[in-house]
């Protein structure tokens, strides 16, 4: 630190130099990223409310009371009427809290000392950091031939330490949903905490299902799902960070619940304490301000890109390890090898990201990537090979 204070202009200078190394979404070459810039009315109501602190909600009633309502307005779109949750700063966050949230309630009401939680192969890493910190075991699903989690597989897996099944609707590699409805059956039956991770899928899913595409069941109209995570900072358009963890019961913060005496409130069941009211505030004005219609429109802009860049691909003769369900292009070339292609895409200046299962270069499809830009890309990829 300086000892002496330092002009602002200065500072401001120094800041925005190093700010030129970030890549802007706006130049629409960062094409693996599940973020993307945030709606700028999002961000003036993220500003307003940047000290407000959710981790004491009695000194801010207002904010509070805006972060019920988000969280009741999410709930609406996963068909329940009351739900209990939080904005938090994101999936894997929403994640944490809803292992934490299991354990706790097998711990209880089942005696679970040594819990288990099943996830498929195809579970965001987010999950092992969870299991770690609550010393659980994770125990993972196979995948289908279709990349989905296999159902069977899940039914071996139970055992008396289980504690949470975990599915995805949307997953961070391929963009797939799992058999959702099945395996929600199956925890029912067995009583086991049901979480989906919805992080990616959630703010697109319900309205694409509305406007009559054919995508599978994955919400809280189905008995087993115990909690959702839905991410407002992925294609909700709010500012980073924006995650929700909405739960299907009360018990389920009551059991995470620890006493916080200096505070206004009596407990606490979020992870952190000092946590952003900002967040909730940009999150319920942007949800507001684009109203289903405004989500729909741009979800189905998603799937129209991703309809283009499929076809595009298709044309040149790259081959598309899975039929995208969301927003997402998993790709190969039959004559180069996965890695050697996405280095030429570097060198051209693309920001890609590269799939472990299966082995391909994976785009996502955000608000942020214009026709414009997926035409330039399919030029380079003509000629790279
Ligand atoms: C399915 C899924 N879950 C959880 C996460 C973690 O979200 P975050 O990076 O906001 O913590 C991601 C991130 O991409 C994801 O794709």
């Amino acid at each position: 630190m300086d000892d002496k204070p330092v002009d602002k202009d200065y500072i401001l200078n120094e800041l925005n130099e190093i700010h030129k190394l970030d890549y802007n979404y706006s130049d629409g070459r960062i094409l693996g990223s599940m973020c993307t810039e945030a709606h700028p009315f999002a961000k003036e109501v993220y500003c307003k409310f940047l000290d407000t602190n959710l981790g004491d909600p009695g000194l801010f009633k207002g904010t509070k009371l805006i972060e019920n309502k988000v969280i009741k307005s999410i709930g609406e779109l996963l068909s329940i009427d009351e739900p209990y949750g939080n904005i938090v700063t994101g999936g894997t966050e929403a994640n944490i809290m809803a292992m934490r949230a299991a354990r706790n309630h097998a711990r209880k009401y089942k005696g679970i000392h040594d819990g288990e939680i099943i996830v498929p192969a195809s579970a965001h890493f987010s999950f092992k950091k969870a299991a770690d910190m609550l010393n659980l075991k994770i125990v993972e699903a196979e995948l289908d031939e279709n990349y989905r989690i296999d159902i069977n597989s899940v039914k071996n897996l139970i055992s008396d330490k289980t504690v949470a099944i975990v599915a995805i609707a949307g997953t961070t590699e391929l963009g797939l949903i799992d058999p959702i409805e099945e395996i929600s059956k199956i925890a029912f039956e067995n009583n086991i905490y049901f979480h989906v991770d919805a992080a990616f899928g959630g703010f697109s899913i319900p309205f694409l299902r509305s406007m009559g595409f054919d995508l599978p069941q994955f919400d809280f109209s189905l008995e087993g799902v115990c909690s959702i995570t839905v991410d407002p900072h992925k294609m909700g358009l709010a500012p980073i960070p924006a995650g929700g963890i909405l739960f299907r019961k009360e018990e389920y913060l009551d059991v995470m619940a620890v006493d916080s005496p200096y505070l206004t409130v009596k407990t606490q069941s979020t992870i952190v304490g000092t946590r952003m009211g900002a967040s909730s505030a940009a999150t319920y004005a942007i949800m507001k301000y684009l109203g289903k219609e405004g989500y729909s429109k741009l979800a189905e802009q998603l799937m129209d890109n991703t309809k283009f860049l499929k076809e595009g691909l298709e044309d040149l003769g790259y081959e598309l390890v899975c039929e995208p369900e969301l927003n997402i292009v998993a790709f190969n070339h039959p004559n180069m090898e996965t890695n050697v292609l996405a280095q030429k895409l570097e060198d051209l200046g693309w920001k890609v990201s590269v799939s472990k299962c299966p082995v391909a270069i994976r785009i996502v499809l955000m608000n942020h990537i214009k026709k414009s830009h997926l035409k330039e890309l399919l030029e380079d990829l003509k000629e790279i090979i």
